[in-house]
């Protein structure tokens, strides 16, 4: 459920019409609920009480300094992949105790940063990487907490480019070394081996993957104890996928995600985290365009919008569906027809549906993506130099500006000329 809903007649994000903030800000804008925001966060928060456990929230989804604020105060954790967000999450008020910092490559000085600043844990990809924290957390005289991400080899069932827990797949150590991994690690000075990390991939819209991998960690749990090591945390890893499409049937909830995480590692007395980020941050954004131009082609009309593949990569990328709705609500015994929505980036690739049936749209109607508020802005570009665009952050009857568009002086400011030139 999200707040962007209609109301006599306008499509509203909480408590203010989409179409104000338009004659506000202009388009085209990213725009985000805090109710949806926080709703999201909870149902994970609830669906693991009863068990000690942390939502690390997966910022790469999302990573506005307001988003980050305000699921900070609620209590959230921060999942990072880069010196970059580490800086983010601390700006945006996240203590290191609950920053958990995953990723296959991190630098010497990033992992240096973020012993000096604080950290939860490093979620561990490679043993030469596991040599590298070692280096580092020695040569400053402290102990980094490690878990090592173990790869089980488990099909996710979602998109190529997005499943990551295949053994072909770049991420974690295959789960069948990680015993020697683990005893290695033990061996090493300036480490402390608290647990075990798995992520198998992202719009998981089945459980039984995470049930497989869950109780494959389960076993491994046991057996490396049995080892003699301390496994006091699981991290469990994001990856729950949200319903693209109205018409589909939606994924599995919190809830029974919840209950299946009990049940597969929950007797083993671990503290667990998870780090969702679609789920918390999709269904909390839109994106809002305007339609520039009604143009017939041969066989079909285009709409081409103020938005383009720049601003929302994901159809382009991943043949990701998006819904997409008028601003003013149609009535509803008004007949759809078949339009191909692109933007105006001189590729093909431009496209964001093909055939799509709509309403009839005229230019100057204002259109809504929704589920673009995860791995949506953060994958904008200036390709054409066609400036970021701004983001929008609802609460209640209230909207501010969380990044502001830049000026096309600001943009071309940012280059430098040499000075032979
Ligand atoms: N943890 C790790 C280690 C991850 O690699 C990811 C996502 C997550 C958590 C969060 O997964 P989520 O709950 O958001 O599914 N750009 C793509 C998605 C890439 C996901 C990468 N890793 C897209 O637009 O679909």
């Amino acid at each position: 459920m999200d707040h962007f809903l209609y109301r006599d007649g306008a499509l509203c994000a909480e408590d203010v019409a989409v179409a104000e903030i338009a004659a506000a800000v202009d388009t085209p804008f990213y725009l985000y609920s805090t109710a949806t925001l926080l709703r999201h966060y909870r149902l994970f928060d609830e669906a693991l009480a009863g068990m000690p456990h942390l939502v690390c929230y997966a910022m790469k989804a999302n990573s506005n300094q307001a988003i980050l604020r305000t699921l900070a105060e609620a209590g959230a954790g921060m999942d990072v992949v880069s010196g970059g967000e580490y800086a983010r999450a601390k700006a945006a008020g996240v203590p290191g105790e609950r920053i958990v910092f995953s990723g296959v490559g991190k630098t010497k000085a990033e992992i240096r940063a973020v012993l000096e600043g604080g950290i939860r844990q490093f979620n561990v990809e490679s043993e030469p990487e596991m040599q590298a924290i070692s280096e580092v957390a020695s040569s400053m005289g402290v102990i980094a907490p490690v878990t090592i991400r173990v790869n089980p080899d488990v099909d996710a069932k979602t998109h190529a480019k997005i499943a990551t827990g295949k053994s072909e797949n770049k991420f974690g150590i295959p789960i069948a070394r990680a015993r020697q991994v683990y005893a290695e690690a033990a061996a090493l000075p300036g480490l402390k081996v608290v647990g075990i990390d798995v992520h198998i991939g992202s719009q998981l819209t089945q459980l039984e993957p995470f049930e497989a991998a869950y109780k494959k960690v389960a076993d491994l749990t046991q057996a490396l104890r049995a080892d003699g090591h301390e496994i006091t945390r699981l991290d469990l890893g994001g990856g729950l996928g949200i319903p693209y499409a109205r018409s589909n049937e939606a994924p599995p909830l919190p809830t029974d995600y919840g209950a299946l995480i009990k049940r597969t590692v929950g007797h083993l007395g671990c503290e667990v985290e998870i780090e969702p980020g679609r789920l918390i941050a999709g269904n909390a954004g839109i994106l809002v365009s305007r339609v520039i131009y009604v143009k017939s082609g041969e066989g079909r009309d285009f709409l081409i919008l103020d938005a383009a593949m720049n601003d929302l990569i994901r159809p382009a990328m991943y043949d990701a569906h998006h819904d997409i709705v008028p601003v003013i609500e149609p009535a509803a015994a008004v007949e759809h027809q078949p339009y191909d929505v692109v933007g105006p980036v001189c590729e093909s690739g431009d496209t964001f549906a093909k055939a799509r049936q709509m309403p009839p749209v005229a230019a100057g109607d204002l259109l809504a993506f929704r589920s673009a508020g995860a791995y949506g802005a953060v994958m904008a570009s200036e390709y054409n130099t066609r400036p970021m665009i701004p983001e929008v952050l609802v609460h209640g009857d209230q909207f501010a500006v969380i990044r502001a568009r830049p000026t096309f002086d600001e943009i071309i400011n940012r280059d430098t000329i040499p000075a032979w030139l």
